[in-house]
């Protein structure tokens, strides 16, 4: 089921009488249960059209729908939608993570006892239990991140869109904060991610969309963007270095040999080396791939 149905969004600023196109035609859809990256470098477009997707700023011309519901015409979509947006605008930095998400949750049409059930439940969960009192402010970047997460998920939306939700976390909030990404898809929800570290992307991303200049330039399934991005290179890894006569019988087929490795341009030629370099004990055949940084470079350098 498609939870988030975005059309043709287009929004154009104006300053100082020159007319600026950010976000240019761009379609977006997200199932229930997959995780989109939405990628593209500074200035791309991404949180413009996050904030049109999440009704904060009209679009000059498309339409979003959430779970069928157009946020920008009926305010009842807003209750399949979970935000956090650039800099934790979400939270109140005064008010303890447990005033957080019982406000956020009644805000949003919990009754008080629902809302303070699912608060304790969310503090169980993103590991903040222990600091339920404690005033936001004073809370670490990562712990103020999470509680972010927590108080877009009160309410228990179909949508969630995070925008650099691991930007400035260390190592192991990083880890956790994936983890989470992870388990609120598995729940069936729709994730909607941007990110500038690629490698999270790729880790946790079904499909990939690339935004350059206002304009999605590739959308493709994650493994298909990198496949088809990656080379016919095989890597053979052998427990000790080539030498004598198959190293000079490899290099006659064309393989390029590094000590250990050797390498192959094609899949027919990858069977005649083996041939040759068997019984020898391999470490690894391995085709050479791409990753996710590697394609969005491509793509965004032309
Ligand atoms: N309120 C605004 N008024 C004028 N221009 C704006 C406004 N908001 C965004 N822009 C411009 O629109 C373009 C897209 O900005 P946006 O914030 O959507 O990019 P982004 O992809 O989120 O970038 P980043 O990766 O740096 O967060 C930028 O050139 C930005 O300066
Ligand atoms: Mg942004």
């Amino acid at each position: 089921m498609q939870v988030l149905e975005a059309s043709h969004l287009q929004k154009t600023f104006r300053e100082r009488g020159r007319v600026f196109p950010a976000v240019r035609q761009v379609s977006l859809g997200i199932d229930a249960g997959e995780v989109l990256a939405f990628l593209g470098p500074n200035g791309a477009g991404k949180t413009t059209t996050i904030k049109m997707i999440a009704g904060l700023i009209w679009p000059d011309e498309g339409w979003v729908k959430i779970a069928g519901r157009d946020p920008h015409r009926d305010a009842t979509a807003l209750r399949s939608l979970g935000a956090v947006l650039e800099g934790n605008r979400n939270l109140y930095w005064r008010l303890t993570p447990l005033e957080n998400l019982e406000y956020f949750g009644i805000l949003r049409g919990l009754s008080r006892r629902v809302a303070r059930q699912r608060s304790h439940a969310l503090l169980e969960r993103f590991d903040l239990i222990e600091k339920r009192h404690t005033v936001t402010q004073s809370l670490s970047r990562g712990m103020q991140q999470k509680l972010a997460i927590a108080v877009a998920l009160i309410h228990d939306p179909q949508l969630l869109l995070l925008d650099e939700p691991t930007l400035g976390l260390d190592v192991e909030a990083t880890q956790h904060v994936k983890g989470l990404v992870r388990e609120i898809a598995a729940e069936g929800r729709a994730i909607l991610l941007t990110t500038h570290q690629l490698d999270i992307a790729e880790e946790l991303s079904d499909r990939v969309a690339i935004i350059n200049q206002g304009e999605i330039i590739a959308e493709e399934p994650t493994p298909v963007l990198i496949q088809q991005f990656s080379g016919t290179t095989y890597c053979i890894e052998l427990e000790a270095p080539l030498e004598g006569d198959r190293l000079a019988k490899a290099e006659s087929l064309g393989a390029v040999i590094e000590g250990y490795r050797v390498f192959v341009r094609e899949p027919d030629l990858l069977y005649r080396v083996l041939e040759i370099l068997k019984p020898l004990p391999l470490v690894r055949v391995e085709k050479d791939q791409a990753t996710l940084t590697d394609v969005f470079l491509k793509l965004i350098q032309g």
